[in-house]
């Protein structure tokens, strides 16, 4: 296994900030932390790990060590994992935990878990004294190539996702693979479908190594891992850097999102993950670029071929109503302006949004789908 570490740099003036991506780091975190924060503070600085208690079981000692030896006074809050975790409950009990330990402008929160846990505890650094200093140590795949980069943090709810939330970027993140040898085969094939999209979306030489690699990258035999990783966070970077706050080209990162929420919402979130949901949404929006007269059809069974071989499910379920997902995916785009509007392939390693599709041609896709013969 190669030893190799990589530093992508999320360019954004003054939240410029690494992603650091390496097998062992978590023990290096305090090092690399304490290296980036001005030395300007008097005495030691206070750190908040947020973790759930399994997480802190596996990783909590090698972090808390790393922060105590370069000089943080280290305390821990735990919330449990899940996605109901993330609310306004579990907010409230960690802006206690840093009222509780007097927590002031030089505290910070560091993120020891997956996207729910990085969400909620970058909320709350957001938020307490109208913002901390806060550190992502992302420990799902999902979490290392996705959610942990951008700063989008935020809580659910009622049945509304990240319904409150704010824009605030992390001062470091630090990526280390080892974590993911103790997650689920489930939860590593759900995060690649988010690296499979990175390929789709912006780097068609990318897409060429998953195809090579995917078997490796879903055992983590891969010894192009950590690179796959670095590499998702540098394609996520860049469309960031352009777009922090979500108001143009950020949209292209939904490649494969409006299906893929219509089928979550569908399954009331019981049946699929939310890289399967994806993965189903990556063919339909497919099938709508070729409806639309933007995809090549070599194109979508590149993608299906890609997605396949990850062992992801790519025909739609029959017992799902095309009405009803037409329906929730029109309600989905008029809370962002009226007309349905598509982010669609326009070739492997480039895709583009706003396409304004008719409803028969998502239903016509979406039929398709549901006929594909394997
Ligand atoms: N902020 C963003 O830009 C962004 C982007 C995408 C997704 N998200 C959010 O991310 C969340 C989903 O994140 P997720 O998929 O990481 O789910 P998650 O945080 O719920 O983690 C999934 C499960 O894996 C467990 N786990 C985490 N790391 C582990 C490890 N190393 N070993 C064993 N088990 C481990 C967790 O305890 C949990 O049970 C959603 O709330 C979603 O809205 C945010
Ligand atoms: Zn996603």
């Amino acid at each position: 296994m190669t030893q190799q570490r990589y530093t992508v740099t999320v360019h954004l003036s003054d939240r410029s900030y690494d992603i650091l991506v390496g097998r062992g780091l978590l023990a290096s975190l305090g090092r690399e932390l304490a290296a980036r924060l001005s030395s300007a503070s008097t005495g030691p600085r206070q750190a908040l790990i947020v973790s759930s208690p399994e997480i802190a079981n596996l990783y909590g000692p090698k972090v808390l060590q790393s922060l105590e030896s370069a000089g943080f006074l280290v305390r821990s809050a735990f919330i449990p994992a899940g996605e109901q975790s993330k609310s306004a409950e579990s907010a409230a009990k960690l802006y206690q935990a840093l009222y509780d330990l007097a927590a002031d402008r030089q505290t910070i929160v560091v993120a020891l878990g997956g996207g729910v846990i990085g969400d909620l505890a970058g909320f709350v650094a957001a938020t307490y004294t109208r913002g901390l200093d806060f550190v992502q140590v992302p420990t799902t795949l999902l979490a290392q190539v996705d959610s942990s980069v951008g700063g989008k943090t935020g809580v659910n709810f009622g049945s509304a996702k990240n319904l409150i939330g704010a824009f605030h970027q992390p001062r470091l993140v630090v990526i280390d693979p080892e974590t993911l040898s103790t997650l689920s085969a489930r939860e590593r094939r759900s995060g690649l479908a988010e690296v499979i999209k990175y390929g789709i979306i912006a780097d068609k030489v990318f897409f060429d190594l998953l195809r090579s690699e995917v078997a490796g990258l879903l055992d983590l035999t891969s010894e192009h891992l950590a690179f796959v990783l670095a590499h998702s966070c540098t394609l996520k970077a860049r469309v960031v850097e352009q777009d922090e706050r979500d108001e143009g080209l950020r949209a292209i990162l939904n490649f494969g999102h409006t299906v893929g929420h219509a089928l979550e919402a569908i399954t009331l979130y019981q049946t699929y993950t939310h890289g399967e949901a994806i993965a189903l949404g990556m063919v339909s929006a497919a099938l709508i670029g070729e409806e639309a007269g933007i995809t090549r059809p070599e194109d979508t069974l590149a993608a299906i071929g890609l997605l396949r071989a990850a062992g992801f499910n790519i025909r739609l379920d029959s017992s799902h109503s095309v009405d009803e997902l037409v329906r929730l995916i029109a309600w989905d785009k008029k809370s962002v302006g009226g007309s349905a509007r598509f982010v669609l392939m326009e070739e492997i390693g480039h895709a583009t949004p706003g396409h304004r599709v008719p409803e028969a041609a998502i239903r016509r896709a979406l039929e398709r789908q549901a006929a594909l013969v394997l």
